[in-house]
């Protein structure tokens, strides 16, 4: 297993490139299998998550090939309808297959994902929503078995907004028989991403990016090609990277219009951020200043960055309040932050960082993909040798090369087997 080994205090300088986002990228893979046909991705990003989807949708009878740069698919000949337990226990994501398989074959057979470090993690929302809409789901071995000959339209209100629920949801009602209306859904970028790789589909999707989106099911779809969008907590991370060093970074190929709650975050912290049309420039301030955050749904500040800005403010002037209303266990990383001098408390939901002048180095892990991130960050400014940091397939599993743009940016930083 390798480890990434950091030397904290070098100021970040340059440009970095982001990749596409993972959690677009795993629901427009998944509504590939809605239909035969060689669809086109671009920007698919390399990952582990993206690696195990793959593997599973192989496993289905889907056929994949590397063409130019892009990623074609093609789900012509789908073999089978299962998602096994191998497989989904690395990556709770494996449940957006439900949907499109439950729309093109009629049944699908999922292990159930069981809670993660985060959190328990339901997916009661997603199996009310498709009983709602006609299947016939029941639980036996620890696998959701699903049947529908064709799914109804339906009305649905989710009781929390659900990125994957709403995804899952879409996928199955494009071919629904009626109108389906999706109330209190997700409108994050990458369900709208979603949206938008289904018109080109031929789905008929309204509403997107709001809290209601209304499908209206037609009887047949068709390949497409589409460019995944850029990864903005990918991108938040390298800001706040810009941030915690002192840097002066431009972030390319990113949508700044997804961040403006941390660039205005950011801001507040004392940085000066310059946003383009599809590129940034950042500027971390001499001191940095302490700032409280609530994690919401989009466009609230990101729970996935969440654990980023909480190593920001481990260095900042006074105290700060870091509120995580979207999980119940998202703090795994304030155990190890402490290990390198981060005087924070937690009481329930709430964290209270009191800042600190500086960081110390430590070997460090953690079992969470962006809890491991912000102890890369801590890394960075961390004072007095290497920072290591193990456990970094949760890295690997939505960063594309980490450790490559960091050290581009002129970080001490590198990989080494364990
Ligand atoms: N929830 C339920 N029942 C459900 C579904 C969700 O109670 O049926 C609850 C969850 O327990 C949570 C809240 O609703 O408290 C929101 O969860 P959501 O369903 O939106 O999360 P998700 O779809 O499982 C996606 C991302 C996560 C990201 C969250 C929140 C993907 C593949 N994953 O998860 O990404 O944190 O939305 O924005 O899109 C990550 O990339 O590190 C990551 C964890």
């Amino acid at each position: 297993m390798d480890k990434i080994v950091i030397e904290g205090g070098k100021r970040l300088k340059g440009a970095v490139s982001i990749s596409g986002a993972k959690n677009a990228a795993l629901p427009v893979m998944a509504a590939c299998l809605l239909t035969g046909g060689w669809h086109r991705l671009k920007r698919i990003p390399r990952l582990r998550d993206i690696q195990t989807i793959q593997r599973i949708m192989t496993d289905l009878g889907t056929a994949f090939k590397e063409e130019g740069g892009a990623l074609e698919v093609n789900s012509d000949h789908l073999t089978g309808y299962q998602a096994p337990y191998d497989l989904v226990k690395t990556m709770r994501a494996s449940i957006l297959l439900l949907g499109p398989l439950l729309a093109r074959c009629g049944r699908a057979k999922i292990s159930l994902p069981g809670g993660c470090a985060i959190g328990a993690r339901p997916i009661n929302l997603h199996l009310k929503a498709l009983v709602a809409m006609g299947a016939d789901i029941y639980l036996e071995h620890g696998y959701i078995n699903a049947r529908a000959n064709r799914l109804n339209g339906a009305n649905i209100f989710f009781d929390i907004p659900t990125v994957t629920g709403t995804e899952n949801i879409m996928m199955a009602a494009v071919t629904a028989r009626g109108s389906t209306i999706l109330k209190n859904a997700a409108n994050e970028p990458e369900v709208q991403d979603l949206a938008d790789m289904l018109r080109s589909m031929g789905a008929d999707i309204e509403g997107d990016g709001t809290d209601t989106i209304v499908i209206q099911g037609v009887n047949h779809l068709r390949p497409c090609q589409h460019e995944i969008i850029p990864d903005r907590i990918e991108a938040g991370t390298f800001m706040i990277g810009a941030a915690i060093t002192r840097g002066d970074i431009t972030i390319d190929a990113c949508l700044p219009g997804h961040l403006i709650s941390l660039v205005e975050k950011l801001e507040l912290a004392g940085a000066d951020v310059d946003t383009g049309d599809r590129c940034m420039t950042i500027r971390g301030p001499d001191r940095i200043q302490s700032v409280d955050i609530k994690t919401m749904p989009y466009p609230g500040f990101p729970t996935d960055l969440q654990a980023q800005f909480m190593t920001l403010m481990a260095v900042a002037d006074g105290w700060s309040m870091i509120r995580e209303t979207i999980f119940e266990n998202r703090f795994i990383h304030v155990s190890e932050l402490r290990r390198m001098g981060a005087d924070i408390e937690i009481n329930g939901s709430q964290a209270l960082v009191k800042g600190k002048d500086r960081l110390f180095s430590a070997p460090v892990m953690a079992t969470d993909l962006r809890a491991s991130a912000s102890l890369v960050l801590a890394g960075l400014v961390a004072e007095g040798g290497r920072t290591e940091v193990h456990r970094i397939y949760h890295l690997d599993r939505g960063y594309e090369a980490i450790e490559e743009k960091f050290k581009g940016l002129g970080a001490a930083i590198w990989r080494e087997s364990e």
